[in-house]
């Protein structure tokens, strides 16, 4: 792992909701680019910029129909230059997204691929004859609902896509497929990139046989969401696959050459799973389950002890991300939510590896009600499925008409989080705000990693509602519950940081107030 990757802290651009820079309503290059200096005053290190690559947008840019290029919404490849440059000015680093599962259905590769069966390209897809009696070849299920297969009428035979039909999964059986990617790798590196986010990194290598996946218990009712349906199956065929390591080897060998780092989009959520994929193959991987608790130190507990078991250094600790509820809506919503989710940003900065805010993060926002606009194709294409627009909604960077985000129609609401107060510069000027708390968060977070470097985590008990740990000669403990804790140091020491006013060290004993996480030095 490079060394710069060590203690940094990451931050996702979802580039259609960041800043728009020619009016458009959609976020693009050029106005990443001049926001780039709010990024480097957080006190981040990394952006990962979320696919800026030519594409219908059937998924949002996740669809790619040229990996060597710039959809013109978004700008062009100098544009994207500038952005890797001037981010280098900074001291920031540029992680881009990679989407090796699938193309997009209007990508050159799978045009030729359906024009035939001798086509050059057909095998760089998955193509199977119908099932005995007609139907998809097995019972695999798209993450965005329905059969995992769609039928080609032109050649008679079915193409696998995990997810749209309009992102058919390439055949990552097929060396060309692997050759191909190689390529696409050296190409941004040779641009200067400094690595790669990689999409659905769990799911690249199939069974060869194809074989079902079994049923967990009852079959999904027919009214079931797609999520509920992915969730009814034992999915032993479809992801996880024992070769897709060697991928990440491959990859690994290159990225080292240009001193950038690979992570993972495994989305497991059994902890233990992920450590193959950390142990010699990716740098880091997201740690899913990081996402998934309520406020209930229980569960958060149980959660970081299996994942730090599996390989803490290893781990990015998302603390939202577009496709999941933002951390202040997980834990509650509204000034409540946003103080749970700065305590839980401090828990989980203490911890070796990386932590990653997404947009807005920074600001306290909670999933802005978009009021019904919705875009994201789970919700477009699944009536009553929840859709992912509620953690997509545009930056707001100052008040007035547009926010500062654009001054066009924006593609997108910015629902019920439009507000001057929560905006990036009403919270720059107070002291208080959310933002500037942040800010001294990841200020403390870089003593810590100082102090801790290298240290093991080791877990301390404080009692049922608060989550401690020491790595070296620091104390991370978070209080979940109501009114001030009291909790017992290993040694007396002295308050570093803490993400709520209040906290106050006496000696061997940490006082900590309700949904506050604090930073304790002790001697040595
Ligand atoms: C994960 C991405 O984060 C998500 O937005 C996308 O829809 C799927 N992968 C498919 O590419």
């Amino acid at each position: 792992m490079p060394d710069w990757w060590q203690d940094a802290v990451g931050y996702e651009v979802y580039i259609r909701s960041f800043a728009d820079g020619d009016g458009d309503g959609i976020g693009d290059l050029q106005g990443l680019r001049r926001r780039l200096g709010h990024l480097a005053d957080l006190g981040v290190d990394v952006v990962w910029i979320t696919p800026f690559y030519p594409s219908p947008q059937a998924d949002h840019g996740y669809d790619v129909a040229d990996y060597l290029d710039v959809d013109p919404s978004f700008g062009t490849l100098e544009d994207l230059d500038a952005v890797v440059a001037e981010a280098h000015g900074l001291g920031l680093k540029v992680m881009i997204d990679l989407v090796p599962n699938h193309t997009s259905d209007r990508h050159p590769w799978f045009l030729d691929a359906r024009a035939s069966h001798h086509a050059a390209h057909r095998d760089w897809y998955v193509w199977r004859d119908p099932a005995p009696g007609g139907g998809p070849p097995n019972n695999w299920v798209s993450h965005f609902g329905g059969p995992a297969w769609t039928f080609d009428e032109a050649t008679g035979q079915y193409y696998l896509h995990l997810f749209l039909p309009e992102q058919p999964d390439l055949n990552w059986a097929h060396p060309e497929v692997r050759a191909a990617f190689d390529r696409i790798l050296e190409f941004w590196l040779d641009r200067g990139v400094d690595g790669f986010r990689i999409d659905v990194a769990h799911s690249l290598v199939k069974d060869p046989e194809l074989r079902d996946n079994p049923l967990l218990g009852d079959a999904p009712a027919p009214d079931a969401t797609p999520q509920e349906v992915f969730a009814a199956y034992d999915h032993r065929h479809d992801l996880d696959q024992p070769g897709v390591v060697d991928i990440y080897r491959r990859w690994g060998e290159i990225a080292r050459r240009h001193d950038a780092v690979l992570l993972g989009e495994v989305y497991l959520l059994d902890p233990a799973r992920l450590s193959r994929y950390v142990d010699d193959a990716l740098d880091s991987a997201f740690c899913f389950p990081a996402l998934k608790t309520g406020w209930d130190a229980d569960e958060i507990r149980r959660m970081l002890a299996a994942c730090v078991a599996a390989g803490a250094s290893g781990m990015s600790w998302p603390l939202s991300s577009h496709d999941d509820p933002r951390a202040a809506s997980r834990f509650g919503g509204g000034a409540r939510g946003s103080r749970r989710a700065l305590a839980y940003l401090g828990l989980l900065a203490g911890l070796p590896g990386v932590p990653f805010l997404l947009q807005g993060d920074e600001l306290g926002l909670d999933d802005g009600d978009t009021a019904g606009a919705n875009h994201d194709p789970i919700a477009v294409r699944n009536p009553g499925a929840v859709g992912r627009d509620g953690s997509r909604t545009p930056m707001l960077w100052e008040p007035g008409e547009g926010f500062g985000f654009t001054t066009g129609e924006p593609w997108l609401p910015f629902g019920t989080n439009r507000a001057d107060e929560h905006t990036a510069a009403v919270q720059a000027a107070d002291p208080d705000s959310h933002l500037n708390r942040v800010r001294r968060l990841l200020d403390a977070r870089r003593e810590v990693a100082a102090v801790a470097q290298g240290a093991e985590v080791r877990w301390l008990e404080a009692g049922e509602a608060v989550i401690a740990f020491q790595r070296g000669p620091v104390v991370v403990a978070c209080h979940l519950g109501e009114g001030t804790a009291r909790v017992a140091l290993p040694a007396a020491g002295g308050l570093l940081h803490a993400t709520a006013d209040g906290a106050a060290v006496d000696d061997a004993t940490l006082r900590l107030p309700s949904d506050a996480t604090a930073y304790v030095r002790l001697p040595g």
